[in-house]
């Protein structure tokens, strides 16, 4: 096949764009030039960013942006988001302030505990496995010392290490199931590591213990890893006020505008159709922040949805109330495992700045500042639908992309905005809007 190739990653990055531009792209004849026209000219940057992941080529870039006026417990943060939807910062914003005029958000850490298995299969006596465990769980512990010696200086470290009896699930299934805390680290290498040493002591000290017999001595390791769900690593955020304040410009009462609004969040919370659109506006939220601070997106996705179907079936994140006294609580609870030191927080220049412009998190802040980021977003999500309809803001904040797809001059951008200002923006609106303009 003339398009495999072997050594690709020991290739100089310009080999790699010539190969693939041969070999994908022979009849684009800008490939190569856009491909290097995002090469960074500070050569050691660049290098830094070639150098996150392999076969780097060139870099993605995505908008940057901050939401300011964000009040939580009394402090005012802007927030740095990084995210390519064009609504997301507006709406963070708007909701900011919102309720910066309202008391703010209030949050709290309410655990921090992250885990790892070890998944291993035994078929002797599940009496000997459980004596085993015991005999050797303090040597399991003190080999991973070395590992765990740093962490624990700090305040951390590993936590509790319990025998799983997996066998009604699968034959011969055990885990040994390990908790952590981790500070401010996200702690996946601490926890990794640990778990590799655990799972070496565990299998390599069975021959000696001599309860068992040598036909079921036998552990078979079948993988260590830490789990990216995390129950016990919780954050709540929560807004509340007076229902007369949600009193809206448009005239809604504010009576009228929390009965609609309670009602979108128990069909949120009833309907996994709506559950899933309801809890992505959520994510719009948080995964931005996550990644403006250097986090892993994808475990936070993972994780927080596994949550939302804790019960069983898939739910809102969020919840709202007016209670007995007329006060408005819209609150959210959901498991972030983050960290503010290790991995990209201290290699990304980008994301070292977002840091310092938070004031330095620690891990713990950094949870309540990403769990308000995802209460605004939906809030403000649920606001524009039960009023307004989602498309008026959303539209309006996707007219430059439309008036950028079709290659609108700086006047003509001006012109357009200004339209549709009192206009309904849609795609076919603005095409016909700037056809207009130049006829
Ligand atoms: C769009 O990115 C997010 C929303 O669909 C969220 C929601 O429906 O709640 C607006």
């Amino acid at each position: 096949m003339s398009n495999t190739i072997s050594g690709f990653s020991k290739r100089s990055k310009s080999e790699k764009i010539d190969w693939l531009v041969n070999t994908y792209l022979p009849n684009n004849k800008q490939a190569k030039q856009l491909l290097t026209q995002y090469w960074n000219t500070d050569t050691k940057l660049q290098q830094l960013h070639d150098e996150f992941i392999e076969n780097t080529i060139t870099n993605y870039y995505l908008p940057l942006g901050v939401a300011p006026n964000f009040l939580i417990n009394n402090e005012v943060y802007t927030i740095p988001m990084a995210i390519e939807e064009s609504s997301v910062v507006a709406a963070a914003s708007k909701a900011a302030k919102f309720w910066l005029e309202r008391g703010g958000f209030k949050t709290k850490v309410i655990a921090t505990e992250k885990i790892g298995q070890v998944h291993f299969k035994f078929n002797g006596k599940k009496t000997h496995l459980a004596s085993y465990f015991k005999f050797i769980k303090p040597q399991l512990l003190k080999d991973a010392q070395p590992i765990s010696a740093n962490m624990e200086k700090r305040g951390g470290g590993i936590l509790d290490i319990e025998l799983r009896d997996k066998t009604t699930d699968i034959d011969g299934y055990y885990q040994l199931h390990a908790t952590f805390e981790t500070l401010d680290a996200m702690g996946a290498n601490f926890i990794n590591s640990c778990l590799e040493q655990f799972a070496k002591t565990f299998k390599n000290e069975a021959i000696h213990f001599d309860r068992f017999s040598s036909e079921d001595s036998q552990i078979d390791i079948v993988m260590s890893i830490l789990s990216n769900y995390v129950p016990e690593c919780l954050v709540r955020a929560e807004v509340s006020c007076p229902v007369a304040q949600l009193t809206e410009q448009n005239g809604i009462t504010g009576e009228a505008f929390a009965t609609k609004f309670i009602e979108a969040v128990k069909i949120a919370e009833v309907e996994p159709y709506r559950a899933v659109t309801h809890n992505k506006g959520i994510m719009n939220g948080i995964d931005a922040v996550v990644l403006a601070t250097g986090n892993d997106f994808r475990a936070i996705e993972a994780g927080v949805h596994a949550y939302a179907s804790r019960n069983g079936t898939y739910s809102s994140l969020s919840h709202a109330e007016v209670t007995d006294d007329g006060i408005f609580k819209f609150w959210m609870e959901i498991p972030l495992a983050l960290g503010t030191v290790g991995g990209l927080t201290g290699l990304h220049p980008l994301v070292k700045l977002n840091l310092e412009m938070l004031g330095k998190p620690s891990a713990k802040m950094l949870m309540q500042i990403v769990a308000v980021a995802g209460l605004a977003q939906n809030f403000a999500a649920l606001r524009s639908l039960t009023t307004t309809g989602i498309q008026q803001g959303h539209m309006k904040m996707h007219l430059m992309n439309i008036l950028n797809q079709f290659e609108a001059s700086p006047s003509e951008k001006e012109n357009l905005v200004n339209h549709f200002k009192t206009e309904t923006v849609t795609h076919s609106a603005v095409v016909d809007a700037l056809e207009k303009l130049r006829r």
